[in-house]
């Protein structure tokens, strides 16, 4: 077996890291962890140090790890057939199966499901879809998409333009210029600290129609937001948002993409978030949680509206020119049938609501009144704690300081895995939906001593 000095040495001179200090990790300054098993909502490392994974891997091992139904799926599937592509009406059964699966547990109005690989190639297919859905109907200025600040929709060209975090623009040359970003909603980082909710969803709306107003509606094609903000620092919309949102676009015939990567599949105490705030989408996003990542594998949800658009499409200009060759992957798709079937059985989409609500509760208990803490929200089993430098004027800690670093340091230490997300100080957790009350308690126990350790 490899030394974990050699390892260490080969990942330094060989792997690019995604998301990673290039130097400082180059140089050695920073480590290489390497995992090797996990079981529930544990993962060990090559040291033997076992870690409780409080953020799910990035919030997509959602029926925990070492589950051994899907893992026979996935080998199943290899022996039998490794692989066939999915054009010109070619599927397998796994894959066509899945798609029923889907259909079956998706809210009303969908049509069809399209397979990618990853939430960022299913956003390049969504815009792709709307642009030529624009087409067809003779709107070919009709293009532009509207996304938020804080919205986190992939990093590709497209979709890292539609993400709204500086971090993923930067040095890019992003965002591209069909993509325009609007408010964050964001209540508890709202400028005016005596709107209400409601007034806050009513500023927020205010400046969507102000964007439309300014760019023009008929240059506008599409709407893109999670149903509650992920990296962007876990963020549940304010009271009324959605139905606000929703009435502008309709008003303005302005499709609405809802990218449910991270809500898709029960993390809010739902099957998708759009049911748990009454969206009516056009199109879905979906990844993370339908396989687990046990496999990759994403898609793109249809609505009923679009779908009969794009057919009429290919009837007047021949076969869609849109296809990955993974598309619908037979090994993804079987890794997606367990693990949608575990989902059900394990009824992980209740546990989800219960459990969260818990945990939610549970933190705001524990760290509600904490000088460092601005606030701790939450819905289903996605909750953030937001630190801040001065609860009453909520000023952010100097980044120099590393607040939110140090806290998730000072976590890992304890045995648990949190995140920093990218903007602010927020420690983010979304554990895995087969989390239960007693692990809910050792995560919440270790983030109090986290925060005397770096709070002293
Ligand atoms: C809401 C959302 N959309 C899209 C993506 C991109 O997915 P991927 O990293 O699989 O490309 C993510 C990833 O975290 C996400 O959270």
């Amino acid at each position: 077996m490899l030394t974990n000095d050699q390892l260490s040495a080969w990942d330094r001179e060989n792997f690019f890291h995604p998301s990673t200090h290039l130097g400082a990790h180059a140089r050695g300054e920073t480590p290489t962890r390497v995992i090797t098993g996990g079981d529930g909502v544990y993962i060990t490392d090559r040291d033997g140090k076992r870690m409780l994974d409080a953020f799910a891997g990035l919030y997509c091992v959602n029926v925990g790890y070492g589950r051994q139904e899907i893992a026979e799926a996935i080998a199943e599937q290899a022996r039998e057939l490794s692989y066939y592509h999915s054009y010109v009406g070619h599927g397998t059964e796994a894959s066509i199966t899945l798609s029923k699966m889907i259909m079956d547990r998706a809210p009303k109005g969908m049509s069809k499901v399209y397979f990618g690989l990853g939430g960022s190639d299913a956003n390049e297919t969504n815009v792709k879809l709307i642009w030529y859905y624009n087409n067809i109907l003779g709107r070919p200025e009709k293009k532009k998409i509207i996304s938020r600040w804080r919205g986190y929709h992939g990093s590709g060209l497209m979709t890292g333009s539609l993400t709204g975090l500086k971090l993923f623009h930067n040095k890019f040359d992003l965002p591209l210029a069909q993509v325009l970003h609007t408010e964050a909603p964001y209540y508890y980082r709202r400028d005016d600290l005596n709107l209400s909710e409601e007034q806050f969803t009513a500023h927020c709306v205010a400046e969507l129609e102000a964007l439309i107003e300014r760019e023009g509606a008929d240059t506008i094609a599409a709407f893109i937001g999670e149903p509650a903000l992920g990296t962007g620092g876990l963020v549940p919309p304010p009271a009324g948002y959605w139905d606000a949102i929703q009435a502008v676009l309709q008003k303005h015939d302005i499709l609405l993409v809802a990218d449910e990567v991270v809500t898709g599949f029960g993390r809010l105490g739902t099957m998708f978030g759009s049911d748990h705030y009454g969206m009516r989408p056009d199109l879905i996003t979906i990844a993370k949680g339908l396989t687990s990542a046990y496999a990759p594998l994403s898609g793109s949800i249809v609505s009923d509206r679009m779908w009969s658009v794009l057919m009429q499409g290919t009837d007047e200009n021949g076969p869609i020119g849109h296809g990955w060759t993974y598309s619908a992957h037979p090994i993804g798709a079987a890794a997606g049938i367990a693990n949608l079937k575990l989902i059900d059985e394990l009824d992980l989409v209740a546990n989800a609501g219960s459990t969260g609500a818990y945990f939610t509760g549970a933190l705001k208990d524990a760290l509600g009144d904490h000088a460092k803490v601005g606030e701790v929200r939450g819905e289903g089993l996605m909750a953030a704690v937001e630190l801040v430098a001065d609860r009453d004027s909520r000023t952010y800690f100097d980044a120099s300081e590393k607040a939110g670093a140090r806290v998730v340091a000072a976590l890992l230490e304890q045995g648990v895995i949190a995140r920093a997300m990218p903007e602010g100080d927020i420690i983010g957790f979304a554990p895995p939906l087969c989390i239960t009350r007693e692990e809910a308690d050792i995560v919440v126990g270790k983030m109090v001593k986290a925060m005397d350790a770096v709070f002293k």
